[in-house]
């Protein structure tokens, strides 16, 4: 066993922690959507938070601290062409997480503060709401979800296929 073939096995499990974090979270929130009833509403949407905390954002993180020590041992160029190299499947990789970090402090964090207020008001009148629905619904926010996945797919397939 070499120590990078170690690295590379951690930086796979990080990515399983991480890409399962994901899909927990948005199968969470599937299944609000469905749902009237504020109980199991605000049940759901603190599940979703947890798969969040407890799985997107260490396992995120993991990722890509490992993903950087695993190229830096094979001599992968995590720059691309800005380093001289020939190969830029790193650095298109790099270019789609900091999209993801991008949308993360510029739609999900604060629209989720607003989302979160609504949430309070709807669990303290012990109804669905209006607001608490359109915030839920945010077609943004959807949106942002499903490039979200699609750049994961798309990072992964750049990981095993490097096609340029
Ligand atoms: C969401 C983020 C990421 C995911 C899901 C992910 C996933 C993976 C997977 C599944 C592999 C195994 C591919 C194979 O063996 O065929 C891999 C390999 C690798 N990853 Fe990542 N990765 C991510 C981010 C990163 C980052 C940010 C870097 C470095 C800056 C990186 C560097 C590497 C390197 C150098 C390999 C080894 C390639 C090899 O030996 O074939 N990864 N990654």
């Amino acid at each position: 066993m070499t120590t990078y073939n170690l690295l590379k096995f951690l930086h796979i499990l990080a990515a399983f922690w991480f890409i399962a974090g994901l899909i927990g979270r948005d199968l969470m929130r599937s299944v609000a959507r469905q749902t009237d009833d504020i109980r199991l509403f605000s049940g759901l949407s603190q599940a979703a938070g947890r798969f969040e905390t407890l799985m997107v954002v260490p396992g995120s993180l993991l990722v890509v601290v490992i993903g950087v020590f695993v190229a830096l041992r094979g001599g992968w160029p995590i720059f691309g062409f800005l380093e001289g190299a020939d190969s830029n499947w790193l650095l298109l990789t790099n270019l789609l997480l900091l999209a993801n970090i991008l949308v993360v402090a510029l739609i999900y964090l604060p629209r989720g503060k607003v989302f979160d207020q609504e949430l309070q008001h709807a669990v303290a009148a012990g109804v669905m709401t209006d607001g608490l629905r359109a915030r839920f619904n945010d077609p943004i926010v959807r949106w942002a979800h499903y490039g979200e996945l699609a750049s994961i797919f798309i990072i992964v397939a750049l990981m095993v296929f490097k096609p340029f």
